[in-house]
């Protein structure tokens, strides 16, 4: 029998989008299921089979936080340009108001893949059209400099939402912080970010387990120590930055009516940040 082809990182996209289309009246994602494709699905199926069948529900109640978040932040006039670090195949510009930026950063052949398929969507009448900037990066690489003249010349002085979700687990401390670092010198006083990542006790769970398990076996990554988890104190600390909301999975189907069909144990609890610059 031929083995399987290893899912590659930037391949969680299209496993966070299916997700977010399993439940698209929770995610409030109607898009998402454009990124649907063989090749992941039967991944998608062993994923919710072997880790963990919540997820499908804590990936729609990401998206719709953040997606309600960004809207009502346009409502109220606070922001005007949404850039997505590790945008991936999210939707967010075609489910807000048609005249915001978006700038979505992402690796090189993640976002030449999406440019050319929202190209097409848009083109056969499936995606209606907005301002939308690809930028490839990697985050692991110094991209500084050459990132920072690039976004000036989109953003200008005009008011930002960061977000950052999905991204977290996968980056090395020290890239998140340079991250982080990036954001203050690209914001000011009033800009948002949206992060959303692990907490340290998520690593006690049966579902981090199967996760570790999952991944050994269709990634090369193993060791627990290369997945970080991120503690409440490190959004507090940001100097410049005051932490003005924290939610996780089950604050918010509390607050989504959302209803938790597995045990506490089985289910990977993402939390999610909301700063503002001061
Ligand atoms: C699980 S997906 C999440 C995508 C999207 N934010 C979402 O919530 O649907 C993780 C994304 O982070 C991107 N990513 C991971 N490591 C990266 C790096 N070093 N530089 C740039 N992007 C990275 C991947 O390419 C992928 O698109």
């Amino acid at each position: 029998m031929r083995k399987e082809k290893n899912i590659v990182i930037h391949e969680t996209a299209f496993v966070t989008s299916a997700f977010r289309a399993f439940d698209e009246r929770l995610s409030q994602d109607n898009f998402a299921k454009l990124w649907k494709n063989q090749k992941t699905e039967k991944w998608i199926e062993e994923y919710l089979d072997q880790v963990s069948s919540e997820e499908t529900y804590t990936h729609c109640l990401r998206n719709r936080y953040f997606l309600d978040t960004v809207r009502n932040l346009v409502g109220s006039e606070e922001i005007e340009v949404l850039i997505n670090f590790g945008s991936g195949f999210s939707m967010y510009p075609f489910l807000l108001e048609k005249d915001m930026i978006h700038i979505e950063i992402d690796k090189p052949e993640i976002v030449d893949y999406k440019r050319e398929k929202v190209k097409d969507f848009q083109r056969r009448g499936i995606l209606p059209k907005r301002t939308i900037y690809f930028v490839g990066v990697d985050f692991s690489t110094d991209y500084r400099d050459k990132l920072e003249s690039k976004i000036d010349s989109i953003k200008g002085k005009k008011s930002s939402f960061i977000l950052i979700e999905g991204v977290l687990f996968f980056l090395s401390r020290s890239e998140t912080d340079s991250l982080f670092n990036f954001f203050d010198t690209i914001q000011k006083g009033g800009d948002y970010i949206g992060s959303a990542s692990f907490q340290e006790t998520l690593k006690d769970t049966i579902a981090f387990e199967n996760l570790l398990k999952f991944f050994n076996q269709k990634v090369s990554k193993t060791n627990e120590d290369d997945y970080q988890t991120i503690q409440d104190e490190y959004y507090k600390s940001k100097t410049n930055y005051n932490l003005i909301d924290h939610q996780d999975y089950y604050s918010l189907s509390a607050q989504y009516e959302n209803k938790i069909n597995q045990d506490r144990q089985l289910i990977l609890n993402e939390n999610f940040y909301l700063l503002k610059k001061i």
